[in-house]
């Protein structure tokens, strides 16, 4: 099958590129742009290794394919810094050891930065359903509520 153009904006910068119709999104972001931050465990919707945001909303990117991200505005891990400077969700992660192995955490990490725009003063209950849908297989998660539960608390302290 012949390859198409896509264009689209990822963490804040603007890409042309041709790509086979079938090629998957995450794929597309690993070995075309070379943003291999965001995994691929399963490739079939189960595990969050590969969410990213879509339009500002979490997104497994092995359910998409890359045309179908046609004129979107994305978001990977790579892009939750700031200037180089760990972001307080990143921080807080470092700081309460939210990761082993680490194959978990870039999804954990879109994930929760979509669940706190829609959950600011989350309870640790609520923080457990809203990542439910990443799979960790090696910290138990208690180290990954507490992160989300601080980085909560530091962003509603941080001025507008
Ligand atoms: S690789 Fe996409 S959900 Fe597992
Ligand atoms: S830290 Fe290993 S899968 Fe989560």
């Amino acid at each position: 099958m012949s390859d198409v153009e896509i264009r689209l904006t990822v963490n804040g910068r603007s890409y042309v590129g041709r790509c086979e119709p079938r090629k998957l999104l995450v794929d597309f972001l690993r070995e075309d742009l070379g943003l291999t931050g965001t995994h691929i465990g399963c490739e079939h919707g189960i595990c969050g290794a590969c969410t990213i945001l879509v339009d500002g909303a979490a997104a497994r990117s092995c359910l998409m394919f890359a045309v179908q991200a046609e004129g979107a505005q994305l978001v990977t891990v790579e892009g939750l810094a700031n200037n180089g400077e760990l972001n307080p969700l990143q921080q807080a992660f470092h700081r309460h050891h939210a990761l082993q192995c680490g194959f978990c955490t870039p999804g954990m990490l879109i994930a929760a930065t979509d669940f706190l725009r829609l959950n600011p003063s989350p309870t640790r209950d609520e923080i457990r359903e809203g990542l439910s849908a990443v799979l960790c297989r090696c910290t138990g998660y208690r180290n990954i509520v507490d992160a989300v539960e601080a980085a909560a608390a530091a962003m509603r302290a941080e001025p507008p």
